[in-house]
């Protein structure tokens, strides 16, 4: 039972879409026709969740019934049949559809043409196609996106020859994704490309050029990579979030592109979500930590058999988990989390990611390496292609790995168990050893656990030796950007309102705006900037800090 969906799969349940869109972008909405395959189980019901849909009508049934909006979960669909045959639903989304955003030539690098992409995570595929909107609902789907001449669709399923797509994986609706621009494509391996606007594709190429080894060091630890090609699509810098793991064609920030591969590891985390995550799917938002917390987990298998770094990445994330804890209610220190009467977005939060991945580490010191990615390799092939409940789970490693550590404990209750895995590293701990002689080859993490350990930063002295205001990283200039504002660093002050209106990744805004609004005159400058902003960012990233800067 999946409390976000209005769906009832276990009546009747979709099977396989064929979508018919054209973009608009002069009116901001996608327009066309989804076309339903379905198994009915019982009753003559298909039930399907739509947000902001206007229906123009629904072919080939016996009739239809949309129900009211509901703010975040939409508005089911009741669809009554006639037959076993596919119904068609035609329909136009939303100019403020929650899953899609429409960037003004502005807000792209090369500034002449409009940009399309889709975020269907969590429950936004709704907002953009008449679906079965839950985890637990799997389909294949075919797609024929028309768009203005000189503009190219993509999508995370196959391209055909004929240029419509092909997913014959059957995959949750969240991973359904589109976007629409000025794009150029350059190989970077053999079953991989990247994406992006043409200014970028030199750059992007040459960042994640390292992919390829990514994708046959996964291989080597838990099996086939099984959706044929891994492409890579470089959003422009509004993307809400760092990346999203659609099917055969991760959608990235561009803000990773910090020009020496030190933030890559996103690249790695994406990629593994092709096994956890796309392969076994959480069944339900409240199995959220299944998806990420194998994912960061294998991760950071990943970065230390290619770059040998993945150490730093665990110190770091425990100690961001712990500071995010100390401030959440205990219902959401939990692994399993309920979710009833709350936007799934709401519930994310860094324990799926750092406290699931600590519990798998805490297991793999336990039972030995080599038995805990035996363990894994087979949890993948044996639930490939399924949804899975944290219950199914807990079953499964009950019966191939007894009692590697208090499994209960660790999923359903808020504390971190004892005997909870340690990471440390040496190259950290030189880093606290005080003021650096010598920061040459330095790593990101290095940079970050730097800035992170000090007390009472001196923010001048940082600057004028280190540069911090002019950093290119993405990932330090925000750590250091919050500190100049809890120090009201002035001459850091300009470039804090300059990130904020080039940046839409919600991780980057959020701190920002949250050190901002806890001083008055913080608080100007935050509202100044968000009225100016504002409009430039997604749609997720404004429900989240309309909450933030008021
Ligand atoms: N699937 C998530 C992004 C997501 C989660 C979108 C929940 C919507 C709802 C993706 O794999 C992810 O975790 N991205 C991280 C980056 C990663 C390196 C930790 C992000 O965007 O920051
Ligand atoms: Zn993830």
């Amino acid at each position: 039972m999946d409390v976000h969906s209005y769906s009832r799969p276990e009546q009747v349940r979709l099977r396989h879409l064929d979508l018919d869109l054209t973009v608009r972008f002069d009116r901001k909405v996608l327009e066309g026709s989804a076309v339903l395959h379905f198994d009915r189980l019982a009753g003559d019901e298909l039930i399907l969740d739509t947000r902001g849909l206007e229906i123009q009508g629904v072919d080939d049934a016996a009739g239809f019934e949309l129900g009211g909006q509901h703010p975040f979960l939409g508005a089911p669909l009741r669809i009554r049949l006639n037959g076993p045959g596919p119904v068609r639903v035609r329909y136009t989304t939303a100019p403020g559809a929650s899953g899609l955003q429409w960037l003004e030539p502005a807000q792209t690098a090369g500034k002449l043409h409009p940009f399309l992409y889709t975020q269907s995570q969590a429950i936004h595929a709704r907002s953009w196609v008449p679906v079965q909107d839950s985890p637990g609902v799997r389909v294949t789907y075919t797609a024929r996106v028309a768009t203005p001449p000189g503009l190219r669709a993509v999508m995370g399923a196959e391209m055909q020859p004929d240029g419509t797509f092909r997913m014959e994986q059957p995959v949750p609706s969240y991973l359904i994704a589109l976007a629409a621009g000025d794009l150029a494509c350059r190989s970077i391996g053999p079953r991989s490309a990247v994406y992006a606007e043409p200014s970028m594709i030199d750059a992007a190429a040459r960042e994640f050029e390292d992919t390829e080894a990514m994708i046959a060091a996964v291989e080597e630890l838990y099996g086939p990579y099984r959706w044929g090609r891994y492409d890579l699509l470089v959003l422009p810098p509004s993307f809400p979030f760092g990346g999203m793991e659609n099917p055969r064609l991760t959608f990235a920030t561009p803000t990773v592109i910090a020009g020496d591969k030190s933030l890559v590891s996103l690249v790695a985390h994406e990629l593994a979500h092709s096994w956890s995550g796309n392969l076994v799917t959480n069944a339900t938002w409240s199995d959220f930590w299944l998806n990420e917390g194998f994912t960061v987990y294998v991760e950071r298998r990943v970065l230390e058999k290619i770059y040998g770094r993945a150490r730093e990445e665990a110190v770091l994330g425990r100690r961001e988990l712990d500071r995010e804890m100390s401030g959440l209610p205990e219902r959401d220190r939990v692994l399993h989390v309920d979710l009833d009467g709350r936007d799934p977005d709401d519930g994310m939060t860094l324990v799926p990611y750092e406290k699931g991945a600590l519990m798998l580490r805490t297991i793999e010191r336990a039972v030995g390496r080599e038995r805990f990615d035996a363990f894994l390799k087979s949890y993948f092939g044996h639930f490939a292609f399924r949804s899975i409940t944290t219950a199914e789970f807990l079953e499964f490693i009950r019966r191939e790995l007894p009692n590697p550590v208090p499994l209960d404990q660790w999923i359903f209750e808020p504390a971190i168990p004892a005997g909870a895995d340690e990471p440390h590293s040496d190259a950290f701990q030189r880093v606290e050893a005080g003021w650096p002689a010598n920061t040459s080859g330095w790593t990101t993490h290095e940079w970050l656990h730097f800035l992170r350990v000090q007390k009472e930063p001196d923010l001048a002295r940082l600057d004028s030796e280190f540069h911090l205001t002019e950093s290119g990283n993405s990932e330090i200039l925000c750590q250091w950007l919050q500190m100049a504002v809890a120090g009201w660093y002035e001459p850091a002050l300009p470039k804090v309102g300059e990130f904020l209106c080039a940046v839409g990744r919600r991780k980057f805004l959020k701190p920002l705006y949250i050190a901002l609004m806890k001083t008055a005159e913080g608080q100007a400058m935050a509202r100044r900037i968000y009225a100016s902003a504002r409009a430039g960012y997604h749609p997720i990233a404004q429900a989240t800090l309309d909450a933030i800067v008021k």
